[in-house]
C-alpha cells in the first residue's frame, strides 16, 4: 500500500487517536495485563488505519481527481480527462465527465475548423469585403480589399470608416445602406497599381434577431472586364453602323440622282448603276463577314474535321485569287510539300488562305510578287503567305487582327475590304488549335505564318 498519510488525513488521524484513547480507557477496566492492552490497541490502530486508507483511496482520492479535472474544464482545457479507475457511482461520474470533456473538445475543434473555414473563405473571396458596425467602426477587411485599397488590416480595423476610407462612393454606400436598411449598389473607379479598375460596391445591412440594424457588410467587385466587354460591344455596334452607313448613303444618293433625271443620260446611268452595284456588293460582303464572325464566336460553334489534302485545297482556291492577281499584274507562286494531309475543316481553311492571299494581293503594288507555301513540319503544317507589298507599320502589327482595324481605311475600302478578314482568320485558326503571326516591314512586304496541327488534338 502506498504511503498516504498526507495532510488531508490528519483530522482522521486525530479522530483515530481519540477513539483509541477512549477504547484504551474502556479496556483498562476489563484487561489487567498492560501488555495485552497495548497489543489490542496496536492491532485496533492497524485495522482502523487500513480501513481509513481504503476509504481514502476508494472515495476521497477519486473525488479530488474529478474535482481537479472539472477545474481544468472550467478553465477551458477541454483535453483534461479523469484517469483514475474508480468503481461505483464515482466511476460512473468520471466516465460521464470524460464523455462531457470529449464532447466539449470536439465542439471546440469543430468551432475552430468552422472559424478557419470562414476566415479562409473571407480572405480568398475574389471580392473586397468590409464589415462596419452600426456606429461606423470597421471590424473586418479581407485580403482582396487590401489589394484594392492598399495598407494592412490594422490600418482599417477599429477605425471609423470615414476616417480611413477617402472614397466618397463608399461613404454614400454605407450611409444609404443604414438609411434605407436594404441592399445598395454603386460603382466607382479606382487606380490599382497602374491600372484603372471599375469597382461595383454593394452595401448589405446586417440585422440582429430582433431585426435591429447592427451594421453593414460592403462587398466590392472588380467589374473592369465587364466594362471592357460593354465598351467593345458599343464600339462594335458603332463600327457596324458606320460601315453600313457609307454604302447605304451612297446607294440612296445615286439612286435619287438617277430618279431625278440622271437616268436619261446613258453615260450617267451606267456609271451610277456601277457604283450602286459595287456598294451593294460591299454591303453584301460586310454582312457575310459579320455573319461568319458571329457564327465563329458562338460558344457552341464546332468545326467539322475531315482529312484534307493540301495540294488539292490549293488547286481549289487558286481560281478565286488568280484573277485578282492577274488584274494587278502580280505574280502569284505556290509551293506545297508532297502529300500533306491534315484533319481540319476544309472550307474554313480555304477561307483562311483566300483571306490571306486577297490581302497580300490587295496590299501589294502593281507587278509585285505574292507567294503561298505550305510545308510539312512533323506534327504541324506551316502555311506561309508572303508579299513584297506596302507592309505594316510596327505599331499597327498587334492590332490588325482586331475587328474593323485597318492601317489605311481608304485603301482597304477601295480594295473591297471590310476590316473583318483577319479577325475571321484568327478565329478559324484558334478553333483549329493553331496559331498565326506576322513579320512585316513597311514598303518591303509582309509574311503571315500560320501553324496548324496535322491531327485533331481531341482524337490523338
Ligand atoms: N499583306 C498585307 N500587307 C499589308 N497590310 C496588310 C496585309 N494584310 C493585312 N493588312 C492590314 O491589316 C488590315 C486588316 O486586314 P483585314 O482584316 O483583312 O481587313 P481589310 O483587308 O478588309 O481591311 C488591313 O486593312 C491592312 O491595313
Ligand atoms: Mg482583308
Amino acid at each position: 500500500m502506498k504511503p498516504l498519510l498526507t495532510k488531508p488525513l490528519l483530522p482522521y488521524h486525530a479522530s483515530l487517536f481519540l477513539l483509541m484513547t477512549l477504547t484504551g480507557f474502556a479496556l483498562s477496566t476489563l484487561v489487567d495485563e498492560y501488555i495485552i492492552l497495548i497489543s489490542i490497541l496496536v492491532v485496533e490502530y492497524v485495522i482502523l488505519l487500513i480501513i481509513l486508507l481504503h476509504v481514502y483511496d476508494k472515495y476521497m482520492k477519486p473525488i479530488r481527481k474529478t474535482s481537479q479535472t472539472v477545474d481544468e474544464l472550467v478553465k477551458g482545457n477541454y483535453r483534461a480527462r479523469v484517469h483514475h479507475s474508480a468503481g461505483g457511482s464515482i466511476g460512473e461520474l468520471n466516465n460521464k465527465l470524460n464523455v462531457l470533456a470529449r464532447n466539449l473538445s470536439e465542439f471546440q475543434i469543430q468551432e475552430k475548423v468552422q472559424e478557419e473555414q470562414l476566415s479562409t473563405l473571407i480572405d480568398n473571396t475574389q471580392s473586397g469585403l468590409v464589415l462596419v458596425d452600426e456606429k461606423g467602426y470597421i471590424h473586418l477587411v479581407n485580403r482582396k480589399f487590401l489589394t484594392m485599397f492598399g495598407g494592412n488590416a490594422h490600418d482599417y480595423q477599429g477605425f471609423l470608416y470615414y476616417d480611413v476610407l477617402a472614397n466618397e462612393t463608399i461613404h454614400e454606400t454605407v450611409q444609404d445602406t443604414f438609411l434605407y436598411e436594404k441592399n445598395m449598389t454603386y460603382s466607382f473607379t479606382q487606380i490599382i497599381g497602374v491600372e484603372k479598375k471599375y469597382i461595383e460596391i454593394v452595401g448589405a445591412p446586417i440585422f440582429n434577431e430582433r431585426n435591429i440594424l447592427k451594421g453593414a457588410v460592403l462587398l466590392m467587385y472588380d467589374i473592369t472586364h465587364l466594362k471592357k466587354l460593354e465598351l467593345m460591344r458599343k464600339d462594335f455596334v458603332a463600327n457596324v453602323s458606320h460601315e453600313l452607313k457609307t454604302p447605304i448613303t451612297s446607294i440612296t444618293g445615286f439612286a435619287e440622282t438617277l430618279k431625278n433625271g440622271a437616268k436619261n443620260d446613258p453615260a450617267s446611268l451606267d456609271r451610277f448603276l456601277t457604283i450602286i452595284y459595287d456598294e451593294s456588293t460591299r454591303m453584301q460582303g460586310l454582312i457575310e463577314d459579320l455573319l461568319t464572325l458571329s457564327k465563329l464566336e458562338k460558344d457552341e460553334f464546332e468545326i467539322t474535321r475531315t482529312v484534307v489534302d493540301m495540294t488539292q485545297l490549293v488547286q481549289e482556291i487558286l481560281p478565286v485569287v488568280d484573277q485578282r492577281a492577274e488584274q494587278k499584274g502580280i505574280t502569284l507562286t505556290t509551293h506545297v510539300d508532297d502529300s500533306i494531309t491534315i484533319q481540319a475543316d476544309a472550307e474554313r481553311i480555304k477561307q483562311v488562305m483566300i483571306n490571306l492571299l486577297t490581302n497580300a494581293i490587295s496590299y501589294t503594288l502593281k507587278d509585285g510578287d505574292v507567294n503561298l507555301s505550305i510545308t510539312d513540319e512533323g506534327d504541324t503544317v506551316h502555311i506561309q503567305v508572303s508579299d513584297n507589298g506596302i507592309g505594316i507599320p510596327e505599331k499597327a502589327v498587334p492590332r490588325i487582327f482586331e475587328r474593323f482595324y485597318r492601317v489605311d481605311k481608304a485603301r482597304s475600302r477601295n480594295t473591297g475590304g471590310t476590316g473583318l478578314g483577319l479577325a475571321i482568320v484568327k478565329h478559324i485558326i484558334e478553333v483549329h488549335d493553331g496559331c498565326i503571326n506576322v513579320e512585316s516591314e513597311p514598303e518591303k512586304g509582309s509574311v503571315f505564318h500560320v501553324y496548324l496541327p496535322k491531327y485533331d488534338p481531341a482524337l490523338s
